[in-house]
């Protein structure tokens, strides 16, 4: 089970749950075609977007597998809402999780979604004591892998049209780290 202290600080962001006034700055990145792009949904209006925020809203803590975990991501110094990043817990047996990470593109290229990533890892082994944590990402997704890459993620696969995603084959690429790696990480 994982219950975080909010807000959670790094040295340039603070990661905190979902609240009802974050709807204008979740939208703001929901709505865009370029942030979809890789995703499994399409661009959603403003009610699709409520939506999405209720079921953020509601889920503070990884209580059981199954439960996926998403953090707003606000830039300290002027409370913008940068993207979220999300920890799912995929099986307690065997200490499995998964990782991802959703950003404004007026935000992109600066490290903030390195930097929140880092901490998802940070509340999965360490929060949670996960053996292992993935990271997926559609093989063309440039930016995911690098990021996945930059915080010591080995890549483990690269599935070749293993799936159709908006009408076409999608290749799909996964990272992993063991708990071992993250405690022996530079
Ligand atoms: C995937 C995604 C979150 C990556 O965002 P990003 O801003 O590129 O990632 P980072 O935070 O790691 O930023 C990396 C860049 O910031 C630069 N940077 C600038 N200042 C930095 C700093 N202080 N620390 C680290 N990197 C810094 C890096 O050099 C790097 O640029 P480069 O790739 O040209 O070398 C973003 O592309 C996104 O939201 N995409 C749409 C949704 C999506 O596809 N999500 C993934 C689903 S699998």
């Amino acid at each position: 089970m994982l219950r975080p202290d909010y807000p959670i600080e790094t040295d340039r962001l603070t990661l905190r749950p979902f609240a009802e006034d974050d709807l204008d700055a979740l939208h703001a990145y929901q709505r865009l075609p370029e942030v979809t792009r890789y995703l499994y949904w399409e661009p959603r209006d403003r009610a699709a977007t409520a939506e999405s925020l209720k079921k953020r809203i509601a889920v503070p803590t990884l209580e059981k597998e199954g439960d996926i975990l998403v953090l707003a991501v606000v830039r300290r110094e002027d409370g913008v809402l940068l993207g979220e990043v999300n920890l799912a817990w995929l099986s307690a047996a065997n200490r499995q999780g998964e990782f991802g990470f959703v950003f404004n593109p007026a935000h992109h290229g600066r490290g903030y979604a390195r930097e929140a990533a880092v901490e998802m890892l940070r509340l999965g082994f360490d929060g949670l004591g996960l053996h292992r944590i993935i990271g997926r990402c559609e093989a063309r997704n440039t930016a995911s892998a690098n990021l996945m890459a930059k915080v010591g993620m080995r890549r483990e696969a690269h599935f070749v049209q293993n799936e159709i995603v908006k009408g076409e084959w999608n290749d799909e690429a996964v990272y992993a780290m063991l708990a071992e790696e993250w405690a022996a990480r530079p």
